[in-house]
């Protein structure tokens, strides 16, 4: 379930890849009928937005805990396009369930991953797969990328504490008037089983969600085997820089 040379010339170029429809309507729905098991039990990965109801923002690893999430991190057509972009074989370096609830999920502000996958002790070697479990539209917060932007290299970020409730790496105002023209930024609206796969230098972001349309996605992210992450000061914990290397 390789891509064709030419999608994987197109994945390098753009720095991202659209791939719609690639599960299927009973796939969607299994990984959806388990969801409010991740959204209703507690670990430490879990976060809530600030204001209002407090809805879930995020919860990451449910692959370890959900079989139907399990199952999707080694599917075919998402692990083995991974494996052909980064030429090794791949681990799992976290996943996460972004929710985006209907009027309350908040923004996530511009940023690369690498921005601060980096100080965890990595090269830029991870691609992340981003499974759409509802429909992603312009008004409830479609994730934004700016084509082309993973060419930069890794950009200085900061963290934002403020904005919402978790602290996000990001990318100064500066930075992003002097980098980013509107042209660039292209918005990924879809519908339940499209994938999004993405190269950890790619600049992306997304909006508040203004609609009445939930936006939620299940992210994997994999990191080639060769580049397991160095030991560094203060790591971060394992639901987000996980150290179980098993192969996928
Ligand atoms: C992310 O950058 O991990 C999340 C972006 C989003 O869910 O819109
Ligand atoms: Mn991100």
């Amino acid at each position: 379930m390789k891509w064709t040379e030419e999608k994987l010339a197109q994945y390098n170029e753009q720095g991202y890849l659209f791939m719609p429809g690639l599960l299927s309507a009973d796939e969607v729905d299994a990984l959806n009928s388990d969801v409010p098991l991740l959204l209703n039990g507690e670990n430490d990965g879990l976060h809530r937005e600030r204001e209002r109801g407090g809805a879930v923002r995020q919860v990451y690893l449910a692959h370890r805990s959900v079989d139907a999430f399990q199952e999707l991190i080694s599917h075919p057509k998402i692990l083995h396009p991974v494996r052909q972009v980064l030429k090794d074989d791949v681990y799992i370096w976290h996943s996460k369930l972004n929710v985006k609830d209907a009027f309350e999920g908040t923004v996530w502000l511009w940023h690369q991953d690498y921005g601060y996958w980096m100080w965890d002790g990595v090269g830029p070697r991870l691609v992340s797969a981003m499974v759409f479990l509802d429909r992603a539209t312009l008004n409830n917060g479609c994730l934004m990328v700016v084509s082309g932007s993973h060419k930069w290299g890794r950009q200085e970020h900061y963290a934002d504490t403020v904005t919402t409730s978790y602290k996000q790496w990001c990318i100064d105002t500066d930075t992003l008037k002097e980098k980013i023209c509107e042209e660039d930024i292209e918005h990924i609206t879809g519908k339940p089983g499209d994938v999004l796969f993405f190269d950890c230098n790619i600049v992306h972001g997304s909006g508040h969600n203004m609609s009445p349309l939930p936006r939620k996605t299940f992210i994997i992210a994999y990191n080639a085997i060769s580049n397991k992450p160095r030991v560094v000061d203060n790591p971060r914990p394992d639901w987000v820089v996980a150290r179980t290397f098993d192969i996928v």
